[in-house]
């Protein structure tokens, strides 16, 4: 899978852009703010429609005009676009409008290295969760949708408790629950033995002898499907006006870097290993399972890295269809090299 032409219209800094792009590794540099990052966030609206870096996809929209266009062609001819207004956004994939964001969710494969999740990697179990779920879609589109069953469930549930209606009601919704739950949490657990494997044999290459590993970290161990039940039932409260209720929604993963946790002990550089070691193992993962090659995204990432560090990274990525890197500077080697310069791009 990769990325033959890109068109935007008055998306972000970019009032009218066209560009093809080629297998390889496709190298973008330019000062900053010339418009790098904007660029490669376009390219990873393929993987949700939604901005990485936005809150707000209206944030995408050129100042003082009125909508975003994105058009992407992929090397099967298959054309995805993305109209956005203030009032809304419409995706296709070749003119047909995709309707639910379930159907795009794990279509595209791509993997982003971006600044911003490595420093929410160290912080927040959302990101880590997100990581997870994020991962495990692009390996089967189906658990989007049972993620997205459960937390339609445990929204209603919150509500039920809300308006007061019946116990029985709630029972029905908690037994409903746990099912997916249970289900969620073993893919979980499954997806983090095999990125796991993965690692192995990246651990070996990228960290010489400090190995990195996942361990899951359930919210709710599961024995059988009543004492999972039990647990959720004996232990939801109302605080603060709020229903907590346990489960996945509050699992997380702890890495280690050398057998130590690496958001309490490691470096800023280990941490920023691990990080990459865990999304080259989901690369390797997608690439085995679904023998595609997902596209990767190294956004201002890559020239943060040591010498030596660098070379290993750029080795791994030829085994790769396509990557983009962003950087301020331009290197030498087997890169086909752009250069964004007011709000344009040459090159290729
Ligand atoms: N919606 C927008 N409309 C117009 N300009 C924007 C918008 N969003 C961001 N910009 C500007 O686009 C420029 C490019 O930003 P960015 O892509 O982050 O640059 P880089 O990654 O190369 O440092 C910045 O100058 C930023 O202020
Ligand atoms: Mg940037």
């Amino acid at each position: 899978m990769w990325v033959k032409e890109l068109k935007l219209i008055n998306f972000r800094n970019y009032s009218n852009l066209e560009i093809g792009f080629s297998k390889g590794i496709n190298y973008i540099h330019g000062d900053n703010g010339s418009g790098k990052t904007s660029l490669v966030e376009a390219i990873s609206l393929l993987l949700n429609g939604k901005s990485f870096l936005a809150s707000n996809d209206i944030e995408m929209i050129k100042l003082d005009e009125e909508y975003s266009f994105v058009k992407i062609k992929l090397d099967n001819d298959e054309v995805f676009s993305f109209y956005l207004t203030k009032q809304g956004k419409e995706l296709s994939i070749d003119q047909e409008k995709i309707k639910t964001l379930s159907s795009i969710g794990g279509r595209y494969k791509l993997i982003t290295f971006l600044p911003k999740e490595i420093e929410q990697f160290k912080i927040s179990p959302e990101a880590r969760r997100k990581f997870v779920d994020q991962g495990i879609t692009l390996l089967d589109k189906q658990y989007l949708s049972k993620l997205m069953r459960y937390r339609a469930i445990l929204k209603n549930i919150k509500d039920s408790y809300k308006n007061s209606f019946s116990k029985e009601y709630i029972d029905v919704l908690l037994t409903k629950l746990v099912d997916e739950g249970i289900s969620i949490s073993r893919e979980r657990e499954k997806f983090i033995f095999r990125i796991n494997q993965e690692l192995e044999s990246i651990n070996k290459f990228l960290t010489k002898d400090k190995d990195i590993k996942l361990t899951y970290l359930k919210d709710i161990e599961i024995k059988s499907k009543e004492e999972y039940l039990n647990e959720i039932k004996n232990t939801m409260s109302y605080q603060e006006g709020r229903l907590t209720i346990k489960g996945i929604h509050h699992d997380d993963i702890e890495i280690y870097y050398g057998g130590l946790k690496v958001k309490e002990y490691g470096s800023q550089g280990q941490n920023r290993t691990s990080f990459i070691g865990i999304k080259l193992a989901l690369a390797s993962l997608i690439k085995k399972v679904c023998n595609i090659d997902p596209i990767m995204i190294l956004d201002d990432v890559l020239s943060e890295l040591d010498q030596v560090q660098q070379e290993k990274l750029l080795s791994t990525l030829k085994n790769y269809q396509q990557t983009f890197i962003t950087s301020v500077t331009k290197i030498q080697g087997e890169v086909n090299n752009y250069l964004i310069e007011e709000n344009q791009i040459r090159g290729g």
